[in-house]
C-alpha cells in the first residue's frame, strides 16, 4: 500500500492540463502515493447543481490530502442559466467550491510563497537613480487567513429586517438607514480572536523555521479599527513569543503602493482574507505572475494545495496545451513539504530553477507573447514540453549525484 493517498481535483479548464503534468513530476521523484480522482467545479454545478459534490467532500475527509487544479466560476445569474434545465428554479444556488472547501474543512491557513527564480524573464526589475537596472531577489511568503474576513460569506442584498434593525443601533449606519433594501448590499467582515491568533502564530512559526527575519502584519487598523485592529493586536501578542523576530505593520493600500520600492526587504507577511488575497497576488506579480504562484490551504486535519491561477478558459481548448505548469508543480512541492518529503520537494524546486535559469524552454507567458494558437509557432514551449524539461533536469541531477556518490564510495 502506498504511504500517501492524494485526492486529485483537476476541476475545470486548464486545471485538467496542469494537474496531470504535476503527477508526472511526482512520479519521477518516486513520491510514494496513490491518487484518487474527485470531481469539482463548473461542470459539476451545471450537471448536479453542486460544484463540490458530497463524494468529493467524503474523499477529502477520508484521505486528508488534496491537490487541486482550478475551477471556473461565473456570476449568479449565469450560474442559474447554465444549470441543467431540470434543475433550474429548484432552489440551487451557486457558491464557490473552493471557498466552501476552505470553510467545510477549516482550511484556515493559506500559504502563498512568492520567491523569484533567478533568470526568470518575468522577474521584477527596478531602475536605479543612475539609470541602471537592478533585479531585487523577492523572497516573500504570504500567510492569509482563509476562512473569515470579508470572505466569510455573510452577505445580503436587501438584508432582512432584523439585520437592518441591528445595524440601525450603530450611529454610523444613519446615512444608510433610508436606502431601499433592494439598493442595499452588505458583506460582513468577521474576525475572531482565535483565528487571528492562529494565522499570526503560523506566520511566525514559518519565519522561525525558514530563517526569515521579519513578519509584517498587513492590514488597515487606522480605519478598520475593530477587525484589522484585532489582527494587529494578535500579531503584537504573538510577536512577544518570538524575541529575535521583527514585527512590522503596514497598511494594505500603502503596502501595494510601495510594493515595487523595496520588495526584497519583506519576509513573511500575514493578513486577513481579502487583504491576503490582494497582497499575495501583488507579490506574485513580481516573481512571474500566475504561472509561478502556488498555494497551500492548511487546516488541522486536511490540506489542499493549488496554483493561484484560475481555469483560464481561453487557453483550455488549445491543443497542444500551452499554459505554464510551474505554479502547479510548485503547489505539489508545497504538498511534499507538508507531508515531510522535504528532500523530494527540494529536488523538484532545484530542477525547476535550473530550467528557468537555462532559459531554453519557456512557456508563452515567460516569453511575454500572447497565448493564442500561434504561441508554439513563435517558439513557446507547450505545457508538456515544460514538464519534459523539468523531468530531464531531475534525471540529469540524479545521475550526477549518483556518479558523485559512486566516486565518493571508490575514494573511501
Ligand atoms: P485565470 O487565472 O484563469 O486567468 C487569468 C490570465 O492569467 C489568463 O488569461 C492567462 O493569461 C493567465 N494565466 C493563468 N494561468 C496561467 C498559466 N498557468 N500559464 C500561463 N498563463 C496563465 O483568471 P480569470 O481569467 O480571471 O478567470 C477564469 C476563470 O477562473 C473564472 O471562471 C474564475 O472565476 C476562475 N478562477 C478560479 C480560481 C481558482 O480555481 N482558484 C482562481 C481565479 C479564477
Ligand atoms: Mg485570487
Amino acid at each position: 500500500m502506498a504511504k500517501h493517498t492524494v485526492v486529485t481535483m483537476p476541476g475545470d479548464g486548464i486545471g485538467n492540463q496542469v494537474l496531470p503534468e504535476a503527477l508526472r513530476i511526482l512520479k519521477a521523484v518516486k513520491f510514494d502515493a496513490e491518487y484518487v480522482h474527485a470531481d469539482i467545479g463548473w461542470e459539476c454545478w451545471c450537471r448536479e447543481g453542486n460544484a463540490l459534490p458530497q463524494r468529493t467532500v467524503d474523499l477529502l475527509a477520508k484521505h486528508k490530502l488534496g491537490l487541486f487544479g482550478a475551477i471556473t466560476s461565473k456570476p449568479k445569474k449565469q450560474a442559474e442559466a447554465e444549470l441543467r434545465p431540470e434543475l433550474r428554479g429548484k432552489g440551487y444556488s451557486y457558491f464557490s467550491p473552493i471557498v466552501t472547501m476552505r470553510q467545510r474543512f477549516s482550511l484556515d491557513t493559506c500559504i502563498r510563497p512568492c520567491i523569484s527564480f533567478p533568470g526568470n524573464p518575468l522577474n521584477f526589475v527596478r531602475k536605479r537613480p543612475d539609470g541602471g537596472v537592478e533585479e531585487p531577489f523577492v523572497n516573500v511568503v504570504v500567510f492569509r487567513q482563509n476562512t473569515e474576513g470579508l470572505y466569510a460569506g455573510v452577505e445580503w442584498t436587501d438584508p432582512p429586517e432584523q439585520v437592518r434593525a441591528a445595524l440601525a443601533t450603530h450611529s454610523k449606519f444613519k446615512p444608510f438607514a433610508s436606502v431601499p433594501g433592494t439598493d442595499l448590499a452588505i458583506s460582513v467582515r468577521i474576525v475572531t480572536r482565535n483565528a487571528a491568533r492562529k494565522i499570526c502564530k503560523a506566520a511566525f512559526e514559518w519565519a522561525k523555521k525558514y530563517g526569515y527575519k521579519s513578519v509584517t502584519i498587513c492590514e488597515k487598523p487606522n480605519v478598520l479599527r475593530e477587525t484589522s485592529g484585532m489582527m494587529e493586536d494578535e500579531a503584537k501578542a504573538v510577536a512577544k513569543e518570538y524575541p529575535g523576530m521583527v514585527l512590522w505593520s503596514t497598511n494594505i493600500d500603502a503596502q501595494t503602493m510601495w510594493l515595487t520600492k523595496n520588495p526584497e526587504e519583506y519576509g513573511v507577511i500575514v493578513a486577513s482574507n481579502l487583504f491576503g488575497d490582494v497582497i499575495s497576488d501583488a507579490f506574485a506579480g513580481l516573481i512571474g505572475g500566475l504561472g509561478f504562484a502556488a498555494s497551500g490551504n492548511i487546516g488541522d486535519g486536511v490540506a489542499v494545495f493549488e496554483p493561484t491561477h484560475g481555469s483560464a478558459p481561453k487557453y483550455a481548448e488549445l491543443d497542444p496545451p500551452i499554459v505554464n505548469p510551474i505554479a502547479m508543480f510548485l503547489s505539489a512541492v508545497m504538498m511534499l513539504e507538508h507531508v515531510g518529503e522535504a528532500e523530494k520537494a527540494r529536488r523538484i524546486r532545484d530542477a525547476i530553477a535550473a530550467v528557468v535559469k537555462e532559459g531554453k524552454v519557456r512557456t508563452f507567458d515567460m516569453m511575454r507573447i500572447p497565448g493564442g494558437v500561434n504561441a508554439i509557432r513563435q517558439g513557446a514551449a507547450s505545457t508538456t514540453e515544460m514538464t519534459d524539461a523539468v523531468l530531464a533536469q531531475l534525471k540529469l541531477r540524479s545521475a550526477v549525484s549518483e556518479a558523485q556518490e559512486f566516486a565518493g564510495a571508490r575514494g573511501r
